[in-house]
């Protein structure tokens, strides 16, 4: 198992062009451009585990794949039949999105994951593609991995999901475009838009009103994807904490999508205190800029709303909350529960270890701001845990135990790491 030291840092000024490309959107990339008649084009996909391993599969699949070093190009002539099992590793959104995807493909296929993987709930996207004819089954009447599915015909639905998922929701128009009439989907707080977006822009009939997106089953095959992946904001937000937490610090982040169902844990370290700008330089599928963050003396605030905008940044943002003035307090977040770790646990345990006292709840917890402390803290195998701790370390220096798992998102993590501090590994 591998580990990394960070000494503390005083002031720096970070700026990067390099942050890893999203996640989100080179997912979606890989598997959207089997939809697509002719060549689909892209230029800074993210090469890391996660990403790289829904790659493979969409080759598995049987799309024709070229990679130059820098352009990625994908041809599909739709999806076949594939005799191995299906990898997904650690992803989550790989694994939901397929069974989306190959619900209402001609063959049977097997979709894995790594030990993580295989333990969290899959139900909320199978058991509302088995209610519209999709035939999907796995360990615990279809919850856990290895899932397999048959291909089916599907039904038009109007499904009214209970949870804010972007997962579920790109399952489900998947599905859609493939059933046997326009379909409905409702969720209870709107969740990141990628798919609608890169759908429509593939030409996908798509609508979307406040909280309900319309489909329309696909007539013909789609445009191909011609797609420059921006820099993924969850990732840049590590180093816009590293900015607001050291004095004197600042990070400019160059080329991050500014999609507003991305960038909320931006604008709630903005209401710390940090001082932010965003300024906008491109816009293709969403809009891309520069977010500028500078340090200044952070208070403590109360997260309860728009969580699936943020869920992901919770764990950095929590190493704000340890170093604001005040008791900060995140509710509404039950969804951390099943993320690549229980992030409730693992945050609040990592945090106790480092000298802050914190409260736990179902559904979230609150940090009392304080003095971190060095310590030795464990990723429990999930990067955001390993990195959000990394940057603690700015502070007060720490040790992280466990931190492969980096790769899945962040591959070149270290290197940027290494403009605001000393690392060793
Ligand atoms: C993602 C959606 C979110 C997020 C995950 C990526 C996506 O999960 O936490 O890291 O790419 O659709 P949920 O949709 O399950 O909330």
């Amino acid at each position: 198992m591998m580990r990394a030291c960070v000494e503390s840092a005083d002031a720096f000024s970070f700026k990067s062009d390099a942050i890893a490309g999203d996640k989100s959107i080179s997912h979606r990339s890989a598997m959207f451009a089997v939809l697509a008649q002719g060549e689909s084009r892209i230029e800074n996909f993210l090469r890391a585990e996660d990403t790289l391993n829904t790659l493979k599969i969409v080759g598995q699949l049987g799309a024709d794949i070229h990679d130059d070093g820098s352009v990625i190009t994908i041809t599909s002539n739709g999806i076949k039949e594939s005799s191995e099992i299906l990898d997904c590793g650690n992803s989550g959104t790989g694994m939901r999105l397929f069974c989306g995807l190959l619900s209402s493909a001609q063959g049977h296929f097997i979709l894995t994951g790594d030990e993580y993987l295989k333990r969290r709930p899959m139900k909320r996207v199978t058991q509302p593609l088995r209610n519209i004819g999709a035939k999907l089954d796995g360990r615990a009447d279809g919850d856990l991995a290895p899932l397999s599915i048959r291909g089916a015909s599907l039904q038009a639905f109007n499904y009214e999901s209970k949870i804010a998922s972007a997962q579920v929701k790109s399952a489900m128009i998947l599905a859609a475009l493939r059933s046997d009439g326009v379909c409905t989907y409702y969720e209870p707080e709107l969740s990141r838009d990628h798919t609608e977006r890169m759908l429509k822009g593939m030409g996908a009939h798509i609508e979307t009103q406040g909280l309900i997106t319309k489909v329309w089953p696909l007539e013909k095959a789609l445009k191909p994807l011609n797609i420059r992946v921006p820099a993924d904001p969850s990732s840049a937000f590590f180093f816009a904490v590293a900015a607001a937490i050291t004095p004197n610090a600042s990070a400019v982040l160059e080329g991050v999508t500014l999609n507003v169902t991305r960038i909320e844990a931006f604008k709630v370290l903005e209401r710390m205190g940090a001082n932010i700008t965003y300024d906008i330089t491109d816009e293709r599928y969403e809009p891309i800029g520069t977010i500028t963050v500078k340090s200044a003396p952070l208070k403590a605030v109360v997260v309860e709303e728009n969580i699936s905008w943020l869920i992901d940044e919770l764990p950095a943002l929590s190493i704000a909350m340890a170093c604001a003035s005040g008791q900060s307090i995140i509710k509404n977040a039950e969804e951390l529960r099943v993320k690549e770790s229980d992030r409730i646990k693992t945050v609040v345990d990592n945090l106790n270890l480092c000298g802050i006292t914190t409260e736990e709840y179902p559904d979230g917890y609150a940090v009392n701001g304080g003095t971190l402390r060095k310590a030795c803290v464990n990723s429990y195998g999930d990067h955001r845990i390993a990195m959000s701790f990394l940057i603690a370390g700015l502070r007060c220096g720490m040790e992280v135990e466990d931190i492969e798992c980096i790769n899945t998102s962040f591959p070149n993590f270290f290197e940027l790491l290494g403009q605001c501090t000393k690392v060793i590994r």
